[in-house]
């Protein structure tokens, strides 16, 4: 099973889920910056939202992707926003591309609010939840 692992962050909260989501399944870790060639079976994509919306290079991403997805898996981080699942599903829907209906997401430290997260526990959580996909 060929797996890979991007994600997109811009204060390093969901490139910790992406790093402990990668080091459970064994490979690395990448940004959306490096675009996905190849047949992949399952992408770990992890993103976020900024003032309500995940970033263009995500949707960027999603719409530049060469080669066959089995599917998506979405995690995610957000101050409020219960996850980025319902807009990554819109943006590879339009691509044809399936999202699984199980994802991981947790609250993103965002200034005051949340602080340390996501802590040891949430990433704990993240590594089970990759590991369901083994
Ligand atoms: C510019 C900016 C805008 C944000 N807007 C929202 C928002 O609209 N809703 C929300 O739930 N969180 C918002 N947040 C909080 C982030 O989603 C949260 O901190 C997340 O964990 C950041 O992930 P990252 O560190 O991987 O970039 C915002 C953060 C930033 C920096």
């Amino acid at each position: 099973m060929k797996i890979a692992v991007r994600y997109y962050t811009k204060t390093g909260n969901t490139k910790k889920l992406a790093d402990e989501i990668a080091r459970t399944v064994g490979v690395e870790a990448k940004t959306v910056d490096e675009k996905l060639s190849g047949d992949v079976d399952i992408l770990f994509l992890g993103s976020s939202v900024y003032a309500a919306g995940v970033d263009e290079q995500v949707k960027k991403f999603i719409e530049d992707m060469d080669g066959s997805v089995g599917k998506i898996v979405n995690f995610s981080t957000a101050a409020i926003l219960k996850s980025t699942y319902s807009q990554i599903k819109k943006i590879a829907g339009k691509m044809g591309i399936e999202v699984s209906d199980r994802e991981y997401h947790c609250k993103g430290s965002f200034g005051f609010m949340h602080r340390g997260k996501p802590n040891a526990q949430d990433l704990k959580e993240a590594s089970k939840f990759a590991k369901s996909f083994l």
